[in-house]
């Protein structure tokens, strides 16, 4: 018999639709863990979009009142799709209620709010979820394995980057992401959050950062609620509200271990699609990884010899963690998606076995403390250390 976990979904937007369709597949990518997850209940405030929800993916009730979700009592696990603003409500509601929570990073509109939702699910014992999902592409999963073997040597330059073009068209609408009301901050949150993960994962901890912030794209065409999404564009002629949170971050960085390193992201940047990246370099070799060609991993692995000196690239294989559930043959290129799925297994599989995993809540704490201090950094113009913001 599978042990099935009830999962109710809120807002069932872009990501929504995403935890949606991975949970439909764990059972099928995933035979051997014998979990199936059961579709319980989706809401959205915007009715079409919980029924439409309904619908494709099979759940058993939708609402429009996200308090349904955490009622029912059906449901074990919860995720949190939502705009930001909403995530701790949600989660202090769900946490009181016993419910696992599978929360889209940010966690919350700021760091402040990172460290209340830590405490909230630390002392209600439920297992929490991240969104990092750039964690678990095999080759960064491989990456990760050959830096803890010590196969790079010590860390001693480490390069993050999330460049984005979502918002580069000037009349790209004025949706919540754009609203420091809405959102919190803007490329801190949503960009930089996954780039500090992916740091932290690869080269430990960071001590202390000096960072920069700007907002290029000052006033955006005022979005009509219910309707589109931040891909969506209005006209030159429509009218306009302001954008109040940050286009682009910059930051210099000091890993605990002696390390150095530079974070860069950009939500309105010309050039790159979606450049989730990082370069590592240790005294034995080196890393570079792009999502833009997720499936590839360029690893330098000096040996002395001058006439071969270079990078070799290595293709996602059945050898990597993770492949095997979706391709039997090497370099058969996985997906976003795929990754979404893998973060929804692992999620499960920590309910489950009633073991938290990462990343969790403690995770998302531990990046909100190194955006904090960027945000310090914002106002002093000055090194800032990056200091515990954990409540006792
Ligand atoms: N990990 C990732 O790669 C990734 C990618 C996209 C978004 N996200 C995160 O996911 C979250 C949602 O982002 P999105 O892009 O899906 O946004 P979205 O705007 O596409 O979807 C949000 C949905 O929430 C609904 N909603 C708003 N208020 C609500 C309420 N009170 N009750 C119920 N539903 C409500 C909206 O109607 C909308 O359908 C954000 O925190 C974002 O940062 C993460």
């Amino acid at each position: 018999m599978p042990h099935t976990v009830g999962i109710g979904i809120i807002g069932m937007g872009w990501i929504g639709t995403v935890h949606s369709r991975c949970y439909r597949q764990v059972s099928d990518r995933y035979r051997d863990l014998g979990i199936q997850a059961r579709m319980v209940i989706c809401a959205d405030e915007v009715k079409n979009r919980a029924q439409e929800a309904q619908e494709r993916f099979g759940f058993e009730h939708w609402s429009t009142d996200w308090e349904d979700v955490i009622s029912n009592a059906d449901v074990e696990a919860i995720s949190i799709a939502s705009p930001n603003f909403l995530h701790i409500d949600m989660i202090r509601s769900a946490a009181k209620a016993g419910k696992h929570i599978f929360c889209e990073k940010p966690v919350g509109m700021n760091p402040l709010q990172t460290a209340e939702i830590e405490s909230i699910a630390r002392e209600a014992g439920v297992i929490s979820w991240v969104g990092y999902n750039y964690r678990w592409a095999p080759v960064v999963q491989y990456a990760r394995k050959l830096v803890q073997e010590g196969k790079i040597g010590d860390i001693t330059h480490y390069r993050g980057r999330f460049l984005v073009g979502y918002g580069r068209d000037p009349n790209g609408i004025l949706s919540w992401r754009f609203q420091r009301e809405f959102s919190g901050s803007g490329a801190l949150g949503d960009l930089i959050s996954h780039v500090v993960d992916m740091a932290h994962s690869m080269a430990g901890s960071i001590q202390s950062v000096t960072s920069t912030s700007e907002t290029f794209i000052t006033q955006r065409p005022i979005a009509t609620k219910g309707t589109g999404d931040h891909f969506s564009t209005g006209s030159a002629e429509s009218p306009k509200g302001d954008v109040t949170n940050e286009d682009y971050v910059g930051a210099l960085v000091h890993f605990s271990n002696g390390a150095r390193g530079s974070f860069e992201a950009c939500r309105v940047i010309k050039g790159p699609g979606c450049e989730m990246a990082f370069e590592l370099n240790g005294t034995k070799g080196a890393l570079k990884w792009n999502f833009e060609r997720m499936n590839e991993l360029q690893v330098h692995f000096p040996d002395g010899s001058d006439e071969h000196d270079g990078t070799t690239l290595i293709q996602s294989s059945p050898k990597h963690p993770s492949y095997v559930q979706f391709q039997t043959g090497p370099a058969i290129s996985m997906s976003y998606d795929d990754l979404k799925l893998i973060e929804a297994t692992e999620f499960l599989k920590s309910i489950v076995s009633e073991k938290q995993g990462e990343p969790g809540f403690k995770e998302a704490l531990a990046v909100a403390e190194v955006q904090e201090a960027m945000k310090k950094s914002w106002e002093s113009r000055k090194w800032e250390e990056v200091v515990s913001l954990r409540k006792s």
